[in-house]
């Protein structure tokens, strides 16, 4: 009998900006009708957890109310974003403090028939938080310890976009820092899976061994004009995870009807002006072209 893992990803409640509670009251409604063994969240719970508590109490709630075994790794929205490419709200020890405080541990592991499911706060890695070698120590002792287990990772960002070898220093993925870091710490080992959020693009792409899943975002869209997709596609949806005692899994996209593909362009009270935002995007990234 498989593990059945329901991952959803980039929800963004919040109580004061419930622009996108009814996608995770129809998203949520489908979950519970199939009956997973656990909900993963991987991240942007919350509208702005970053700056305010209430934010992330309120995606809490609303993960309860599923009424199902859940757990969650942070998104840049929940806890600040990575220090290396924050254009504002980096992440610090008292946004992370709000986190563990409402959501509990940053970094788990649960071990099913077959797996190891490794759930890692992504900008925690490379940060100047002691809580970052904390980190690094779990993730070395949870690859050391897999015994014959397959290695599935969850984390808020991708990895990386074509290779481990990308040396584009971004906020879209880990940066080649972060990543040079999780590596070590995983010492060797490949993940057979790596699932993800963060760019409300769905992709799943082979590399080697590993199999990298970017899952749909439940809450919104984002146009192709404010970032292009990576070639994959701007939808909603979540994904759907059998992992197996046999070391295999299966994932599957599941798009409930009733879940609408809101553009977050149309929603700048949510984070903003798109358009303005685009142009501090990038202004940053040939700044970073040329620091090079
Ligand atoms: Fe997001
Ligand atoms: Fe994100």
């Amino acid at each position: 009998m498989s593990f059945v893992v329901a991952q959803i990803t980039d929800t963004h409640l919040a109580l004061t900006k419930p622009f996108f509670r009814d996608n995770f009251a129809v998203a949520a409604a489908a979950i519970r009708a199939s009956k997973p063994d656990l909900v993963i969240n991987t991240g942007d719970v919350s509208v702005n957890g970053a700056d305010l508590r209430e934010d992330l109490v309120a995606a809490k709630g609303m993960h309860d109310a599923l009424g199902l075994p859940w757990i969650a790794v942070p998104g840049n929205h929940d806890l600040g974003d990575t220090q290396e490419t924050a254009r504002k709200q980096p992440i610090n020890d008292e946004r992370r403090r709000r986190w563990l405080d409402v959501f509990g541990p940053d970094f788990w592991m649960r071990d099913v028939p077959g797996w190891r499911l490794l759930g890692i706060n992504a900008m925690l890695l490379g940060s100047d938080l002691a809580a970052a070698t904390e980190q690094e120590q779990f993730i070395a002792e949870a690859a050391a310890g897999l015994g014959q287990r397959q290695l599935a990772l969850f984390l808020h960002k991708p990895l990386f976009v074509e290779s481990p070898a990308d040396d584009e220093v971004s906020g879209h993925t880990l940066t080649p820092r972060s990543r040079r870091i999780l590596m070590a710490a995983l010492g060797g080992i490949t993940p057979r899976l790596v699932s993800c959020g963060h760019l409300h693009e769905y992709r799943e792409r082979g590399f080697g061994d590993l199999h990298q899943i970017w899952a749909p975002a439940t809450a919104f869209t984002i146009s192709d004009w404010f970032i292009p997709t990576h070639g994959g596609e701007h939808i909603v949806g979540y994904v759907r995870l059998a992992f197996d005692v046999d070391g295999s899994f299966t994932s599957q996209l599941v798009q409930p009807e009733g879940l609408e593909p809101l553009d977050l362009a149309d929603y700048p009270e949510a984070y903003g002006d798109l358009r303005q935002i685009k142009a501090a995007m990038d202004a940053q990234k040939s700044q970073l072209a040329a620091a090079k």
